[in-house]
């Protein structure tokens, strides 16, 4: 094996990493290499693959789709694909209209652009933008200015307007001194929203990226209730965690909070096809109705509600609602199997909401570039596991479908992990 002479691999450094596996197939949430390995898919290819691989429900109403109308330019067409969907999201999040996009980073770069071009339309001066430490929103530019700055936005970081932060208060088993980071998080916003703000973005109760840090739903909800009191608008970046990944439909369901505009993507259409769909409230919407053409929202994509994505993720949704045990109660298979790994010496800081389980290993540094969770990776695919560690943040994040035997052989993996590595 050697690297392709044509393909460039996303955050990737050629000098210093293995070789990509060939995948040929996979099903449900294995993994078939072209030498003939399995490995489990334990963390759902970077979130996306929601139920498993290869769902034929899901596969099949892409096919149906295929032969009736696979494309169509958005503007001056609709079709009954985006209006079923957009029906559907709209009842799920009380969020009335839907705006299409291709990926999550897209979904917040509409939100953003919504938020800010609706106080304009307005006339208001609102020009601050509020976002909390360790924030992730995606890697174009808008969302990279809204994420937190790291390793990943240095080179951009002077193109990168700036944002009010925020302390991001996040917790895990055992913390004792939640409440106090918690009230200084509030104090600080206070502080921050004194100034005129256009919207608030947060990644309801789990940030994703920066480590799989999990807040209270009591904190998120006072949140809400300063962002409401300073009348700024609320955004909620769900593309992580929508879709039953915190143990309901959306964190913010869990949470009790009612954003404003909330960007999914990623398990959006089951993990089968890029998409982004960013939720807006009626009220926003109408602020863009107007004589003035310059009220207009001048954004788009090519393949703004992609027939078959909209079809892959009714399908997608189909199967959440039927058998909404599946994501309701995947903290409880995690739980035991996660406080046998607690007891572990390396073993710190560990957390779990709904399908995603995190811990930290004791290893000194916390940065992305910490090797400690490269050494774990190595030694859980040698055991038919594929992790993907944030630095030392282990995390589990499953497709919904995975076995009991599939979610033991993960755990197990990690613990054989944690044994080499003690050594
Ligand atoms: C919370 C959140 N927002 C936005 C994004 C960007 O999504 P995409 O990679 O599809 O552009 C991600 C990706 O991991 C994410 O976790």
């Amino acid at each position: 094996m050697r690297w392709h002479p044509h393909l460039w691999h996303p955050t990737t450094q050629v000098a210093t990493s293995p070789e990509p596996f060939q995948v040929k197939r996979a099903r449900g949430c294995v993994l078939e290499l072209s030498d003939g390995r399995r490995l489990i898919d334990a963390i759902s290819s970077w979130w996306v693959t929601l139920h498993g691989h290869g769902e034929p429900a899901i596969a099949a109403a892409i096919g149906r789709q295929a032969l009736e109308l696979e494309q169509v330019i958005f503007a001056n067409f609709s079709h009954e694909p985006a209006e079923q969907l957009a029906t559907r999201l709209a009842a799920l999040t009380g969020l009335e209209r839907l705006f299409f996009s291709d990926n999550g980073s897209t979904a917040v770069e509409v939100a953003l652009k919504i938020a800010w071009q609706w106080w304009r339309n307005q006339g208001s001066e609102r020009r601050q933008l509020i976002a909390f430490e360790g924030a992730y929103h995606g890697d174009t530019f808008g969302a990279m200015a809204l994420g937190d700055r790291s390793i990943f936005t240095a080179p951009y970081d002077t193109l990168l307007f700036d944002v009010a932060r925020i302390p991001w208060p996040h917790t895990h088993w055992g913390d004792t001194d939640v409440e106090q980071r918690e009230a200084q998080a509030l104090h600080a916003l206070e502080q921050a929203v004194a100034t005129p703000t256009a919207a608030v973005i947060l990644e309801p109760l789990i940030q994703g990226a920066s480590g799989m840090h999990m807040v209270r739903p009591a904190f998120l909800r006072a949140v809400q209730q300063r962002v409401r009191a300073s009348g700024a608008l609320l955004i909620a970046d769900e593309v992580m965690t929508g879709f039953g990944r915190t143990g309901a439909l959306f964190a913010s369901q869990r949470a009790g909070i009612q954003p404003d505009l909330i960007a999914l993507s990623k398990g959006l259409t089951g993990g089968f096809l890029p998409m982004g769909a960013t939720l807006a409230s009626e009220r926003l919407y109408q602020g863009f109705i107007s004589q003035e053409p310059a009220h207009t929202f001048f954004h788009g994509h090519s393949f703004t509600a992609n027939p078959l994505g909209c079809a892959a993720a009714l399908a997608s949704l189909d199967l959440l609602q039927h058998n909404p045990e599946r994501y309701q109660q995947f903290e409880s298979r995690h739980t035991p199997l996660l406080e046998e790994l607690a007891g572990h010496p390396l073993v710190k800081r560990v957390r779990c909401l709904g399908t995603v389980a995190a811990f930290e290993l004791d290893a000194g540094s916390t940065s992305y570039l910490n090797p400690i969770g490269k050494q774990l990776q190595r030694h859980c695919l040698e055991q038919g596991v594929y992790l993907r560690p944030l630095g030392n943040v282990v995390y589990l994040l499953p497709p919904l479908g995975i076995s009991e035997a599939q979610l033991q052989q993960c755990y197990a993996a990690i613990h054989t992990a944690l044994m080499a590595l003690q050594r």
